[in-house]
């Protein structure tokens, strides 16, 4: 099952009536044929309205190989999605053209929400056992919402163009949702190992996420996500053929320079122009010896930016052939239409030089079709370093595409090439698109995404060391670390919660060094959760921080708390008329818990629902624990204050000199310390990977949380002046 924004046929309506024309670009290029040998359904937006009665055609060869499943985009759709976000914001961002980009929020709300109907249309028309492949920029988030709905399918994405490196990457306001995106998927595909590499280097430093750069996999909660490189290629046997079937061309003694592209401002046609006139200007012995022609394909010609460039070729195009025409010779032949694949191929295989010089190309499909078409006299390809296909077609002219003289010189040079030297390189290219053609990258993806993956290799010591090491360096350390869900795997009632004794020993071992101060942060009332940990020479805040106590502590309760005291029990007596079995509250001073994991699940929701409204009406705040709802009194205190608070009574308003800070937390509450934490310590989120959070890095679970403990408590010591020597427990 493919997704993709385009099917491979447009539907367009000239006077009322429906016509309909086969799709341009690169990615409908590769994949119409791929769908043909595979089968399967093919769910896209059709690029036009249907009318009542009328019905796609089904596709002209292999007669019912693959379905089509048309996407209808309203008129809004089309110009937010569509024009909007993929076309204004993601596709010069991911050209690392940043300065082209726009960012609108309603841009990106249409962008979400098409990424859904996608999502449906798909489920709708495809079986639970399907893979479903998901194409390109404009469709990033339609994982997420396929995730959602059918949480075990196996879903495979591939990026048709670049993905920027992290410096333009981050410029996007929506960059984490994006990611989360690409991370609902099982495989991520792109064209070349350098865009994969930025890919897991943005998730590793916008998302935390843990990444194995060498196996290109990323830990995502319980889930293993493979990135990697899987170089598109062509249906070279086809190519070929197409290019043999045609009727040679007369000789008429002029050298062609061959472009094709859409026109879009990626490709760099005017600084192509350019180049080529600098080659007039430099060596006047090819003046009306040799032809460029450029074909541009009519593209999103209702984005403004299309619209300006089309002007700029035009007057360039005039400028160059009004400077060196003659009446029987012009340097430029500019045709803006698409061609029959049939006459394209007759113009590759007769060119002398096909010019592809894109100032940044995903790919680039037209270099390998020059290739695969070149049967009859040998030509020369002159590649842009910029493409996709540079990092493989080395026996190209390689080329900057900015630098004019650079790219006047290797025409020059191509246009002087030996006979021998055209036939070694073209060979030597051809060779290779032979090999890794549309059905090796077919074979290659699609086994990819079939295949099973093992949970990558739990965190260790040396993760904790590259992360830490040099950031507590010379300093001392405070460690905060929630309870429940982070030093203890959350339990079906708080009581049973018990830390595993490998913990408590790496705990109290952290504890007894004199350069570490540890704290306990929880939800939990302070005589509850210093019962249940334990240990001594250990702070402990409660109830979120609102009572504290600690070595070096004055003991606190936050003044307003009192105030609640009463407030809260009378909360608690009309709670616990919610007659549910398996629903009880936990009273805490201040504050109070409804608990609900033991109750049925189906009614889960509806509970947790009535708890909220009656905990705000009586004044107090909610907040989602797991399983649980918190009423929280309103004081504008958190565990972010609690942990500030600490530091500033034990070590003074300046603790920032000497101290560094850890904070290990599990959920929503432990969120306010990341957030107070932000700039200032190291934060880690323990647990499910698809809920945002402000934390630095994620950890997969308790027994990571056991890891880092351990290697706190095993590094050198500290060399600080003034540190005590504290008792070990
Ligand atoms: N192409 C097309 N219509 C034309 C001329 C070319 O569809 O009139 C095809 C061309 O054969 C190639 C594709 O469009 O397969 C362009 O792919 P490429 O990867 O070079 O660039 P993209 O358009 O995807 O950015
Ligand atoms: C590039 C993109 C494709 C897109 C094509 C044509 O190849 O990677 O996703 O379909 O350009 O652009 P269009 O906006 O007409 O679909």
């Amino acid at each position: 099952m493919v997704l993709s924004n385009r099917l491979p046929i447009t539907l367009r309506r000239a006077r009322g009536k429906l016509q309909i024309e086969k799709s341009s670009g690169g990615l409908v290029a590769a994949l119409e044929p791929a769908m043909r040998q595979q089968g399967g359904a093919w769910v896209g937006w059709p690029g036009g309205e249907l009318r009542g009665g009328e019905k796609l055609p089904p596709p002209k060869s292999g007669a019912d190989s693959f379905r089509l499943s048309p996407v209808g985009l309203s008129a809004t759709e089309v110009r937010c999605y569509y024009h909007g976000f993929s076309n204004r914001t993601l596709w010069p961002l991911f050209h690392s053209l940043p300065g082209r980009a726009e960012f609108h929020r309603s841009d990106w709300q249409h962008y979400e929400a098409v990424n859904r109907r996608f999502a449906e249309a798909a489920c709708e028309v495809s079986g639970e056992a399907d893979l479903l492949w998901i194409h390109d920029y404009h469709l990033l988030r339609a994982a997420w919402h396929l995730r959602r709905l059918r949480p075990g399918a196996r879903i495979a994405f591939f990026l048709h163009i670049p993905f920027p490196s992290f410096d333009i990457y981050r410029i996007l306001p929506w960059y984490r949702e994006l990611l989360r995106g690409l991370l609902a998927c099982d495989l991520v595909g792109f064209h070349c190992a350098d865009y994969a590499k930025n890919f897991l280097d943005c998730v590793e430093r916008l998302l935390g996420e843990r990444v194995d750069h060498d196996a290109l996999q990323v830990e995502h909660g319980h889930r293993t996500v493979q990135a990697g490189a899987f170089p598109l290629g062509i249906d070279y046997a086809a190519q070929e053929q197409l290019a043999r079937a045609q009727r040679a061309a007369a000789p008429n003694g002029e050298r062609l320079i061959l472009g094709v592209d859409r026109l879009d401002y990626t490709k760099g046609i005017p600084e192509r122009i350019r180049a080529f006139e600098r080659l007039l200007e430099m060596h006047p012995e090819f003046r009306e010896q040799v032809v460029l022609l450029q074909i541009a394909v009519p593209s999103r010609k209702q984005v403004t930016e299309y619209q300006a460039l089309k002007r700029e070729i035009d007057e360039l195009v005039g400028r160059v052939n009004g400077r060196f025409g003659r009446s029987d010779w012009t340097p430029i032949r500019y045709l803006y239409r698409s061609i029959a694949p049939d006459r394209l191929a007759a113009l590759y295989r007769d060119a002398d030089i096909a010019l592809v010089t894109p100032l940044r190309d995903g790919m680039n499909l037209v270099a390998k079709e020059f290739v695969a078409s070149q049967v009859a006299e040998p030509g020369v390809l002159v590649l842009s370093r910029m493409a996709g296909t540079a990092e493989t077609m080395h026996e190209s002219l390689r080329v900057n595409p900015y630098n004019a003289d650079s790219v006047a010189e290797n025409l020059h040079r191509a246009l002087l090439m030996s006979r021998e030297d055209r036939l070694a390189r073209i060979r030597a290219l051809q060779r290779r698109e032979r090999t890794n053609d549309l059905s090796a990258w077919l074979r290659d993806f699609l086994g990819a995404a079939q295949r099973e993956r093992a949970l990558l290799q739990p965190v260790s010591s040396a993760n904790f060391e590259e992360w830490l090491g040099a950031f507590l360096r010379d300093f001392r350390t405070a460690l905060f670390l929630d309870y429940d869900g982070t030093l203890c795997e959350i339990s079906s009632h708080p009581a049973r919660a018990r830390l595993r004794p490998a913990a408590r020993r790496a705990l109290a071992a952290c504890a007894a060094r004199s350069d570490t101060d540890v704290a306990i942060v929880s939800g939990r009332a302070l005589a509850d959760l210093r019962r249940i940990v334990g240990l001594k020479d250990l702070s402990y805040a409660g109830n979120h921080g609102i009572e504290i106590e600690g070595p070096g502590l004055k003991p606190f309760a936050h003044p307003d708390s009192t105030h609640f005291r009463k407030r809260a029990a009378e909360l608690a007596r009309e709670l616990g008329g919610i007659r549910e079995p398996g629903v009880w509250v936990e009273e805490k001073g201040a504050s109070l818990t409804l608990h609900y994991r033991e109750a049925d699940p189906a009614r889960g929701e509806a509970v947790a629902a009535e708890a909220r409204a009656q905990i705000s009406a009586a004044g107090f705040q909610p907040r989602d624990a797991h399983c649980a709802v918190e009423a929280r009194p309103p004081i504008g205190w958190d565990k972010g204050h609690a942990v500030l608070h600490m530091l500033r009574a034990r070590h003074g308003p300046a603790w920032s000199e000497r101290m560094r800070v850890i904070y290990v937390g599990d959920d929503e509450t432990d969120e306010d310390a990341f957030r107070a934490l932000q700039g200032l310590g190291a934060t880690f989120r323990i647990g499910r990977a698809d809920e945002p959070t402000l934390a630095l890095r994620r950890l997969r679970d308790v027994g990571a949380v056991e890891t880092l403990l351990r290697w706190l408590a095993a590094r050198p010591a500290t060399a600080t002046r003034g540190a005590r020597r504290r008792r070990v427990v």
